[in-house]
């Protein structure tokens, strides 16, 4: 996206639940952080609690119920369709729990991010939390990486880590990369989208116009996102 040319970037959020990312990204376009106009959320899920956060926040909601479609195709062209109307620069997956059929993922590669909550590679898929106390690491937090085909297998882009205590249970952890890592990396790497610093060319990640060679981290959060 060349940001000059089109002025501020476009940006749609998707959401399934709570919407806490959501949260953090609104706060970052208000305050200024996230040089966007969100111009739309969408939710596969009618209830999503994330949904009222949005509609609080003035944005405009779609809500598309994955129930109402006969297969994945079907849903995935009806939400690319919805998508496309919206001329998005970035899109942020948020909790967005729906596993994208590759016809759709192509159509929007480059520009779309997802945020997991585990240091990919390690453990992709669901239950991340559980995974890091039953394997014992001795460390766990919250990736951002492009979205490709592969589930949970894009270049990642920043990783947030901690050090996990011998107290910490699985919900204790949810919380800890939410609101400790998830809240933190998500607004800023989607500022840089925002600003065109950051891009995927080819499958390659881009950092202010250099390929990145090494993920970032928090160390790497400009002041507003610490
Ligand atoms: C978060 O842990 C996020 O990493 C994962 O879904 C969880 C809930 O996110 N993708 P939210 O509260 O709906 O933003």
């Amino acid at each position: 996206m060349n940001v000059a040319a089109k002025g501020r970037a476009r940006l749609v959020v998707l959401i399934s639940g709570r919407g806490r990312n959501l949260a953090a990204l609104i706060a970052a376009v208000n305050d200024g952080r996230i040089a966007a106009d969100l111009v739309a959320v969408i939710s596969n899920r009618a209830d999503a609690a994330g949904l009222a956060l949005a509609r609080e926040a003035g944005v405009p909601v779609q809500v598309l119920p994955h129930v109402d479609y006969p297969d994945r195709a079907a849903f995935d062209a009806a939400l690319a369709a919805a998508l496309r109307a919206l001329e998005p620069d970035i899109v942020a997956l948020a909790g967005f729990m729906r596993i994208l059929t590759e016809n759709f993922v192509r159509e929007f590669e480059g520009r779309m991010l997802n945020i997991h909550p585990s240091l990919l590679p390690r453990h992709k898929g669901l239950n991340t939390h559980a995974a890091v106390l039953r394997d014992g690491d001795a460390e766990h937090g919250a990736t951002v990486h492009f979205v490709t085909p592969q589930l949970d297998g894009g270049p990642l882009i920043i990783q947030g880590r901690f050090t996990v205590s011998a107290q910490d249970g699985a919900q204790q952890l949810a919380e800890r990369v939410l609101e400790q890592i998830e809240c933190r990396i998500y607004p800023q790497a989607v500022a840089w989208m925002a600003r065109g610093e950051l891009r995927c060319e080819q499958g390659v990640p881009r950092f202010r116009d250099r390929p990145l060679s090494a993920v970032l981290s928090l160390d790497d959060l400009e002041p507003g996102f610490r």
